[in-house]
């Protein structure tokens, strides 16, 4: 009858109640002790030299800097004592890999705060990302959606740590592979010999860029159903969010000498190939990159830029993600970014951004010696390119420009 029959129903719903809690919060309780992210893959077998220890600096309770991390050491339950890996990590590499493994949870005791100057700069790149946000005149498609209205696949961009607590936005051509070999480090998810791979410089480039590598937010209905959108939004409220820009010009120069001046046989069949066809009057261009490269054939910068601005490329394709719009990569006006690094500043940021979240004990940002595309080409490089195509070219990234504080380049647009 009525009592009972209430009486069901009410056990039900209140159970149905639990679960759902359960479900919300047991994430967050993974979050520091359970592994949740992608299926671990086996990497190939690459040397693993024994991690280099930093030095430890002093372990005597005379730093006042960090006592919240100094604390924290002590509140992480399982290990008791830290154990010094200067000690353990001296031992027999033949040792058995389970021994070899201590994780390390100590955390990097600084013993200056990070310089003023530095702080000040996040502080106003994140302001400015507000302000442009909130400011009608600064517009581009997609600006006013909401983050729920943001299609799933247009989410494949952000990587989630779920052990540290640190989403990514990956913006190729702006020190990815870097930020993506130490995303992998953080997250464990490439076991060598059976021990976390710790060495982001020793990790295959094919694998750095493998998508099975990274737990991304598009990811999220494989794994949590229609809870997806909702756990999203709790990541997105309690991690550390970042991305890293570059001068948006400077970047297509890169785009363009990586995969035009390069030999790189996909994007000469899917890109190249349709440059030379459309705007270098060659209806049948080389069959592959090699007999182009032999016969010396291959797009300009200008037809580049051309593919850029013709209309049919959109209908076509959205934009390759090496030249899609960062606004585009990365939704600045749905995510609240708590780090936005530039790539002209990428050491001084790297080592900012790691101490942090917390994680500079765990990896270091591998420097690059590599030819960096600088700036200072800008002005021989858009030489080919006609003042009116460039005008309509900073139109197209407008807004990356101005969200991320880079100055209109005059010099280029008013010849
Ligand atoms: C490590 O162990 C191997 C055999 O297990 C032994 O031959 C070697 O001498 C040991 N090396 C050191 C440094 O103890
Ligand atoms: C919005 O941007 C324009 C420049 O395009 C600037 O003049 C204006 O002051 C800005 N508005 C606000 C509220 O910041
Ligand atoms: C976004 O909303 C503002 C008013 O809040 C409007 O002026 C603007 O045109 C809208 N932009 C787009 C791209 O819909
Ligand atoms: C990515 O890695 C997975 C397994 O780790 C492999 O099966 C797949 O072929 C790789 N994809 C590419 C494009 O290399
Ligand atoms: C870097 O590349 C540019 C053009 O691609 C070249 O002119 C320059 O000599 C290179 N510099 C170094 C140090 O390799």
């Amino acid at each position: 009858m009525g009592t009972s029959r209430m009486f069901r129903i009410f056990v039900v719903l209140g159970s149905a109640f639990m679960i759902l809690l359960i479900i919300i919060y047991w994430d967050d309780v993974g979050a520091s002790h359970l592994y949740l992210h992608t299926p671990v893959s086996p990497g190939p077998k690459v040397l693993h030299p024994p991690s280099q220890q930093r030095p430890q600096t002093s372990r005597t309770p005379s730093f006042l800097s960090d006592i919240d991390a100094f604390v924290n050491q002590f509140l992480e339950p399982g290990t008791g004592e830290p154990t010094d890996p200067a000690l353990t990590d001296t031992s027999n590499q033949s040792e058995k890999a389970e021994e070899r493994y201590i994780p390390r949870r100590e955390w990097k005791i600084h013993l200056t705060p990070v310089a003023a100057e530095l702080r000040e700069r996040q502080e106003q790149r994140r302001r400015l990302l507000q302000e442009m946000c909130a400011n009608d005149s600064v517009v581009f498609p997609g600006k006013n959606r909401t983050f729920d209205d943001i299609p799933n696949k247009e989410l494949d961009h952000l990587i989630v740590d779920d052990r540290h607590g640190i989403i990514y936005c990956y913006v190729p051509k702006v020190a990815c592979s870097n930020w993506k070999r130490i995303m992998i480090v953080l997250s464990e998810s490439l076991l060598q010999d059976g021990v976390p791979q710790r060495d982001p410089l020793a990790i295959p480039r094919d694998l750095v860029h493998n998508s099975s590598m990274h737990f991304t937010f598009n990811k999220f209905w494989k794994r949590y159903g229609k809870f997806a959108r909702h756990l999203m939004k709790v990541k997105l409220k309690k991690y550390t969010k970042f991305l890293f820009v570059r001068d948006p010009f400077v970047r297509l120069i890169s785009a363009y000498r990586n995969k035009f001046e390069l030999r790189n046989e996909d994007f000469y069949r899917r890109f190249a190939q349709v440059m030379l066809r459309r705007y270098a009057n060659q209806p049948t261009p080389p069959a592959s990159v090699d007999e182009a490269f032999a016969v010396g054939v291959h797009p300009s910068f200008s037809h580049f830029i051309q593919y850029l601005l013709d209309p049919q490329t959109e209908k076509d394709m959205p934009f390759n993600e090496h030249w899609r719009q960062v606004y585009r990569l990365c939704h600045p006006c749905q995510i609240q970014y708590d780090f936005v690094g530039h790539l002209e500043t990428a050491e001084e940021d790297a080592e900012q951004l790691l101490r942090q979240m917390r994680v500079d004990n765990v990896v270091e940002f591998p420097t690059s010696h590599r030819n960096l595309t600088a700036s200072s080409w800008e002005s021989d490089w858009f030489s080919t390119v006609p003042v009116e195509a460039r005008r309509e070219l900073y139109k197209l990234y407008e807004p990356d420009f101005r969200l991320f504080g880079y100055d209109r380049p005059e010099s280029l647009l008013n010849e």
